[in-house]
């Protein structure tokens, strides 16, 4: 059985976790010492080998897309580090903003240090984060007081401050053009791509946009090295993990474990199995946009590669649990609806079509549902996937097209009964008002 590790949270349960003095008694900016001894394409080549990959979602290598930055743009490079964490089922980057955020700032100063960044990074985190906005200005501070920010950080000759943006709560604003839109002022709505950020990105300048999570492995790898880094997991699946846990388990929160560990390890064996003593019915294993796992399909390891082999995604490693209580035609619902919502409606295919699918996966709830609504869900599906300017169409389809295919006997039994499955904790006759049961 794969053991937990702690390594990103070796410092959470310190006493005054966040402050400067717990962070530099136990090791702290050391690592920027070091990076800021280096040229930066040296650390550019530092995180290539430790195989890093991005921890926001898509799993791209970070040190190749750090390799794309243009260094002769005559522009200033920007760094992002994007806390927005506003995928459903994901609050493993709070932990790190809120326990050790000097661990995330270290890495950010070394990161803007490799790229080759301007004077001025940029945190943007997510408006609903108020604590974590206060506790990110006051570790600033303090890093400013103590030189780590500011001009000519440690006598290095390189200039850096570190600007925290609180987003307004769109979840659109997580995606990393979106997220460069709102920073600019403007309305947080994808822009087409390419151009990719690495080229034009903030302010019309060459940027990289990185994960909390990402950036606070750079630290860690320029503390101990590529090797270490590479030492734990498996090949370009490697380093530490962030795993949050939710849903009908018994002990649910944030669990870091090498790529190594086996999902259904992870949730029988460390998360104590299902709190109710059901069977678990079903497994999203990457935040809402990932497609739903049966429980056949989780004995798997928690990387980017098997995840995907498996037909979902590791994706922000929200993995959210269901028992045999749960109704999976009122899950794929509820997250359309997120979807539905969030969606910032530029392009037809995303706008129209996830608020028709919550339109039919409601009326399918509510006992209203028709013998063709299964097809026509995936029809839908096929028309918005790969037809939308960003990843968000992409991601309202992946439930759907999962729950349809895999719990089809679910959807009928819904238009058949217009009743959820018996057993479901929303058994009752659907197309009766709810106090006449
Ligand atoms: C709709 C949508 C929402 C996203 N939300 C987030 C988010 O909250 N946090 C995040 O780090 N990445 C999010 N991403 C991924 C970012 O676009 C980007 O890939 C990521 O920040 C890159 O960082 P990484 O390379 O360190 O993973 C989102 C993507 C999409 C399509
Ligand atoms: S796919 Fe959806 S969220 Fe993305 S740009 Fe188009 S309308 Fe906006």
């Amino acid at each position: 059985m794969t053991e937990p590790i702690r390594v990103l949270t070796r410092n959470i349960d310190e006493p005054d976790s966040a402050s400067i003095d717990t962070y530099l008694r136990t090791g702290g900016y050391k690592a920027l010492e070091k990076a800021l001894s280096m040229k930066p394409a040296e650390l550019i080549d530092m995180v290539k080998a430790s195989e890093l990959r991005g921890r926001g979602g898509a799993g791209f290598p970070t040190g190749m897309k750090w390799g794309f930055v243009p260094q002769d743009s005559g522009k200033p490079v920007y760094l992002l580090c994007n806390a927005d964490e506003a995928e459903p089922g994901t609050f493993k980057d709070r932990l790190i903003i809120e326990k050790d955020p000097h661990l995330m700032i270290e890495g950010m100063i070394i990161s803007a240090y490799a790229i080759g960044s301007g004077p001025m990074s940029y945190i943007y985190i997510r408006g609903e984060f108020a604590y974590g906005a206060k506790v990110l200005e006051k570790a600033l501070a303090e890093a400013r007081e103590k030189g780590f920010l500011g001009k000519n950080i440690l006598g290095s000759g390189f200039d850096h401050d570190v600007t925290v943006h609180r987003g307004a709560g769109a979840y659109i604003c997580g995606e990393e053009t979106g997220l460069i839109e709102s920073l600019e002022g403007k309305r947080g709505e994808p822009r087409v791509k390419p151009p990719f950020p690495a080229v034009v990105g903030v302010f019309g300048a060459p940027t990289v946009v990185n994960n909390v999570e990402t950036i606070a492995c750079v630290t860690l790898i320029v503390e101990k090295g590529p090797d270490w880094f590479r030492s734990i997991g498996v090949e370009k699946n490697t380093g530490p993990k962030l795993y949050c846990v939710s849903g009908h388990v018994k002990k649910p929160g944030v669990y870091e474990f090498p790529m190594t560990v086996n999902l259904k390890e992870l949730i029988v064996d460390h998360c104590g199995g299902t709190a109710s003593g059901l069977p678990i019915k079903a497994v999203i294993p990457g935040g809402g946009s990932a497609p739903i796992l049966k429980p056949d399909e989780i004995d798997i390891p928690l990387t980017f590669d098997a995840v995907q082999k498996a037909g979902s995604m590791l994706g922000s490693a929200a993995i959210m649990v269901m028992d045999e209580s749960a109704c999976i035609v009122e899950c794929v619902w509820r997250l359309v609806k997120f979807f539905a919502h969030e969606s910032c409606g530029q392009c037809t295919p995303c706008r129209e079509g996830c608020n028709w699918m919550e339109s039919v996966l409601h009326r399918l709830e509510t006992g209203q549902g028709r013998q063709e609504d299964a097809d026509l869900l995936l029809d839908m599906s096929d028309n918005i996937g790969g037809k939308s300017l960003c990843a968000l169409g992409d991601a309202a389809i992946g439930p759907v097209i999962s729950g349809v295919q895999k719990f089809r006997d679910e959807f009928l039994y819904h238009v058949e009964h217009k009743s959820c499955l018996p057993g479901t904790k929303r058994y009752r006759r659907l197309d009766m008002p709810v106090g006449a049961h």
